[in-house]
Formats: structure tokens, C-alpha cells, sequence
């Protein structure tokens, strides 16, 4: 097969939830229906138990797995398909975003009790930065949920997106009968507990009688009534508008019953897009270019304390990657090989020969790599999009050992290489501050600079809440800022200047006195705060 064919029949994606929406029963019913398990619960899942929140051990050993399930990869209807997990803690959402970087749509779950939940927002907000394609699951049918057009109204409101149904339910709960499919214009049958993948179907004409004796007169009534307002309210599916991320086609199910799974993975199938083109700091990457070139989008460290390499997660962008064939790091300028690059299954990994845009490879790392970094065939090139996100909580790392000082420094910048946190450095005095979304990270902080680097700290906690990335046209009205500001200024990996805020309503104060200064949500400048 070329690599344009190769690259047609992939589909690389991620399944978002706010947490317990049913992100993790669904990515599994979604391997059962590709083969790549045989059996439900086959798929340990990622995410930290909630009794587990404050015991970061845990977390130690959930790490360890989510290695195993970070990307799954099964067959269906000949396209091979790329689910890249993502964690489910809230404390890991910026694992989450960086994972966004790398898929080329997502879907979304929601619970159909809660509707859009907090962290639901959060990473739409992710999504629409890159113009992300979604599709949305509204999960959980078998509960007493809310009114399905109420939910829809919601999320056009809440994620600032169109969305269009392309199932609908008949009933919710107890009294949950099935979901009809406007496309297909068929009825499945809802049975709680189906673990197996077959259907109960019956392609139905809304007008049909048998409609009536199989859900009952008042349910088919409400039915009719149902479709006929989403026809005249909502406009018909544009795939187009999917694709530029306007659009969000809407699915109904209970994934734990598995069911509406199928229709899900199907309209998948059909609309979701291949591997797209990807923006670099000097051109536009196609994948069907013959020349490889790929970016590191996650680092994870081993969990054996006395084998300090890692594993990159590698999303191949154009071309063929090939196992032993000396690739570009354009940061570093030097050349690298793997000798043992794997693929990863649900439940093994494998050495990988070669790779297509879409693939994703895991490379052993013996601390070449930052998240961001570009491999190519020589071209000198840096793919965008991904960025630094601000962090939520800020920290400042003292050293309690001071003969231990250089493996504090050395484990610190490794940590954050890996994207666990990131660092600031405050002038003067080179005073550490590091920033991340959750406070369980201080905890993982701490506990492997001790056992993996032999350095000990403390932590004493900032005031401040929101970085922000600055930048001015003018370089001196930037210089007279960052002097008046002294304390509140902090410089990122790169060296570029970073103003912490308090609250919100700081950062506001210093925008408005500040019309000269630009202040960016993320370190690519892209988005204007
Ligand atoms: P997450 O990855 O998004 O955090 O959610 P996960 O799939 O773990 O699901 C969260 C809980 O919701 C689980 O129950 C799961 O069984 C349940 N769930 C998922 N889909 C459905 C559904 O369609 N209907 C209903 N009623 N429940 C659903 P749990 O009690 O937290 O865990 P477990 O002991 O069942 O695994």
C-alpha cells in the first residue's frame, strides 16, 4: 500500500469526558467491537480511583498502566484505528491537553443526569484552539437523565458549538426503550446489559404502524413529534462543518450496556477525518509527503527508579517512519536512531517496523527529548500546537540539601521536560516556582526527586493563580514592564518572560493599564488572553 493509502484508512482520536461520564467503558466496548479484547474489563483503566486521590503511590503504580493503555489500536471496517487515552483526573488535565495535540478529532462524553460538567468545558476549550472535529456520545440512557433537547441547547451553549443529533432516544431510565437513527432510519431495541456485539434492530419509517406496537402509542407519538422539531430546528448534518470544528454531531447510548456504541463507531467511521496536514514553524506538513517527520506529544518516565530512561510517545505526521534509520531532532541539531521503536496494543506493546501518519510510536528515551520536539529526514522544521497551558497552583521548590543542589536541578528539569509540571525562574536569586493544574503533582514532585535523583525539597505555596505569556512589539516598553513588575515575572524553559497573576481580576487590572503588553494564555502566543 502507498503511504496515501496507508494514511487514508487511519483515524487517530481521543475520548474526553469530565470524570465518570463513562470515557473508560466506552473506549473498552469500542475495542470489543474491534477485536482487541475479547472480554469486558480487559482494559484496566487509567484513571485514579477517587479513594485513591491523596495516596500518590497509587498514582505510581496507575502510571504504570496507563503506559500500557496510552494508545490502542484495533481494526474496523479496514481502517485502523488510534484511540490515544487520556487521564481521567482533573490533576493530569494538562496530560489530557497535550494528548489533544496529537489526534485528529475527538469524541466527547457526557452523562446524560449531568449534562456539561466543569472539566467537559475545559477541554472543549482545548478542542476549539486547533479547531478540532467532535463528536458527541450522551451516555448513560438507562438513568433518569435530563430532556435530551434540553441538553442539546446546553452544550451549543456551554462548549460554543452547533451540534446536530443523528440519533435519537425513546425514553430515558427505567422506561429507556431504545434510540432511533435518523441516518439509517432505523429503531435499535435497547437491552440493559448486552455484552455481546449483536443487533436488535428493525428499520422503521417513523409514519408505520408497527411503530406504535412496539414501543407503545404514546412513546411513538412522542417520537414522531421529536424528529419532526429536530428537522425543522436543526439544520441537516454538514460533515464539512464537522471537519472545521463547527459542527458536533450528537450520538445517544449507555455504553456500559453497550449499546448505541455501534451506531456511534459507525457514523465514526464515515465522518471522522483522516490524518490532517499540520502547521509548522515554517510550512504546512501534508501526510502524504514522502519525506518523515513526526513530534514528541507525551513523555513518560519508567517506573523502575534505577532505569532513568523514558518512553516518547512519537505521533508521525508525514511518511514512513523506519525502525534503525537516523532521524533529524531539529532542536538539538544532531542525528538519532531507534533500534527497538514500538507500537502499542490494548495489551502488549511491539516493536514496529515502520509507521504512517496517524501512528503514533513509542521510543525509548534516554532524555533527548522534550515534549515539542520534531524529528525529521533533515528538513529543519518545529510543529505548533503544542503548547504550555497555564498552570493553577504555584509552588516554590526549596532545596533541603544544599550538597544535593545539582541532582535537585538536574531532576527538576527532567520532571518538566516530561511535562509533569513547569518551571519558572524568578530573578533574582534564580528562585524556582513551579506551576501545575493539580496539587497531586507536588506530591509526584517530591516523591521522585527524592527516590529517582536523591534530592530532597519542601514546598512553600505562591499566591499566585494564572501565567500568562507576555510579549510587546515595542522591546522597551517590555524591558520597563518586566522591571516594574520584579517578583511577579518569571521566565519559562525557553527563556521567555511569563507574568503571574493572583486572580483573575489582577490580570485584567495589568491588561488594561498595560495596552502596550500582550498577554497569551499559551506559550505559542497564539491566543490572546
Ligand atoms: P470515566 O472513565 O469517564 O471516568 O468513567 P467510567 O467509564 O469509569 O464510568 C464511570 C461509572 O459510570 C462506572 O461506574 C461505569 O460503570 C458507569 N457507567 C458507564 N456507562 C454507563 C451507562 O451507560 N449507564 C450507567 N448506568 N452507568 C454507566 P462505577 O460504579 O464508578 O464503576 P464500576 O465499578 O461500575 O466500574
Amino acid at each position: 500500500m502507498s503511504i496515501a493509502q496507508e494514511t487514508a484508512r487511519r483515524r487517530t482520536f481521543a475520548i474526553i469526558s469530565h470524570p465518570d461520564a463513562g470515557k473508560t467503558t466506552l473506549t473498552e466496548k469500542l475495542l470489543l467491537f474491534g477485536g482487541a479484547i475479547q472480554t469486558a474489563g480487559a482494559v484496566k483503566s487509567n484513571k485514579i480511583k477517587k479513594s485513591a486521590t491523596s495516596d500518590f503511590m497509587e498514582i505510581e503504580k496507575q502510571r504504570g498502566i496507563s503506559v500500557a493503555t496510552s494508545v490502542m489500536t484495533f481494526e474496523y471496517n479496514n481502517l485502523k484505528i488510534n484511540i490515544l487515552d487520556t487521564p481521567g483526573h482533573k490533576d493530569f488535565a494538562e496530560d489530557t491537553y497535550r494528548t489533544l495535540t496529537a489526534v485528529d478529532s475527538v469524541i466527547l462524553v457526557i452523562d446524560c443526569v449531568k449534562g456539561v460538567e466543569e472539566q467537559t468545558e475545559r477541554l472543549m476549550e482545548v478542542c476549539r484552539m486547533r479547531d478540532t472535529p467532535v463528536i458527541i456520545f450522551i451516555n448513560k440512557l438507562d438513568r433518569e437523565g435530563r430532556n435530551p433537547f434540553d441538553l442539546l441547547d446546553e452544550l451549543e451553549e456551554k462548549l460554543n458549538i452547533r451540534v446536530r443529533p443523528l440519533t435519537w432516544p425513546v425514553n430515558m431510565g427505567s422506561d429507556f426503550k431504545g434510540v432511533y437513527s435518523l441516518i439509517e432510519q432505523k429503531l435499535y431495541f435497547f437491552k440493559a446489559n448486552k455484552t455481546k456485539v449483536e443487533d436488535d434492530v428493525l428499520p422503521i419509517k417513523l409514519e408505520e404502524a408497527v411503530l406504535d406496537e412496539k414501543v407503545g402509542e404514546r412513546d411513538a407519538a412522542q417520537l414522531r413529534e421529536d424528529v419532526e422539531l429536530i428537522e425543522g430546528v436543526y439544520d441537516q448534518f454538514d460533515r464539512e462543518a464537522y471537519l472545521s470544528g463547527k459542527l458536533a454531531p450528537v450520538f445517544f447510548g449507555s455504553a456500559v450496556n453497550n449499546f448505541g456504541v455501534k451506531e456511534l463507531l459507525d457514523g465514526f467511521c464515515q465522518f471522522s477525518p483522516e490524518p490532517i496536514a499540520r502547521q509548522t514553524d515554517k510550512r504546512e506538513v501534508k501526510p502524504d509527503e514522502k519525506q518523515f517527520s513526526g513530534f514528541v506529544f507525551k513523555i513518560h518516565a519508567n517506573l523502575d527508579p534505577r532505569h532513568r530512561d523514558r518512553i516518547a510517545f512519537l505521533r508521525i505526521c508525514s511518511g514512513v517512519f523506519e525502525r534503525g534509520k537516523f532521524y533529524h531532532h531539529t532542536r538539538l541539531d544532531k542525528n538519532v536512531r531507534f533500534s527497538s521503536p514500538f507500537s502499542f496494543m490494548a495489551d502488549s506493546k511491539s516493536v514496529l517496523d515502520e509507521g504512517f501518519p496517524g501512528d503514533v510510536v513509542g521510543l525509548y528515551d534516554t532524555g533527548t527529548f522534550k515534549i515539542g520536539d520534531t524529528l525529521t529526514e533533515g528538513e529543519e522544521l518545529q510543529f505548533q500546537g503544542i503548547p504550555s497551558f497555564s498552570p493553577e497552583i504555584f509552588k516554590e521548590l526549596i532545596n533541603l540539601d544544599p550538597m544535593k543542589s545539582k541532582q535537585l536541578d538536574k531532576g527538576i528539569e527532567q520532571l518538566t521536560d516530561e511535562g509533569v509540571a513547569q518551571l519558572f525562574t524568578l530573578q533574582p536569586g534564580n528562585r524556582k516556582v513551579v506551576g501545575t493544574v493539580g496539587d497531586l503533582q507536588f506530591d509526584v514532585i517530591q516523591y521522585r526527586l527524592e527516590h529517582e535523583y536523591g534530592a530532597k525539597c519542601r514546598w512553600v505555596p505562591m499566591s499566585y493563580s494564572k501565567a500568562t505569556w507576555i510579549t510587546s512589539e515595542d522591546p522597551k516598553k517590555l524591558a520597563e514592564f518586566i522591571r516594574l513588575k520584579g517578583n511577579q515575572i518569571g521566565y519559562d524553559k525557553d527563556q521567555n518572560p511569563v507574568f503571574l497573576a493572583e486572580s483573575d481580576w489582577m490580570l485584567r487590572m495589568n491588561q488594561q493599564n498595560n495596552p502596550d503588553i500582550q498577554f497569551h494564555q499559551t506559550s505559542e502566543f497564539k491566543v490572546a488572553v
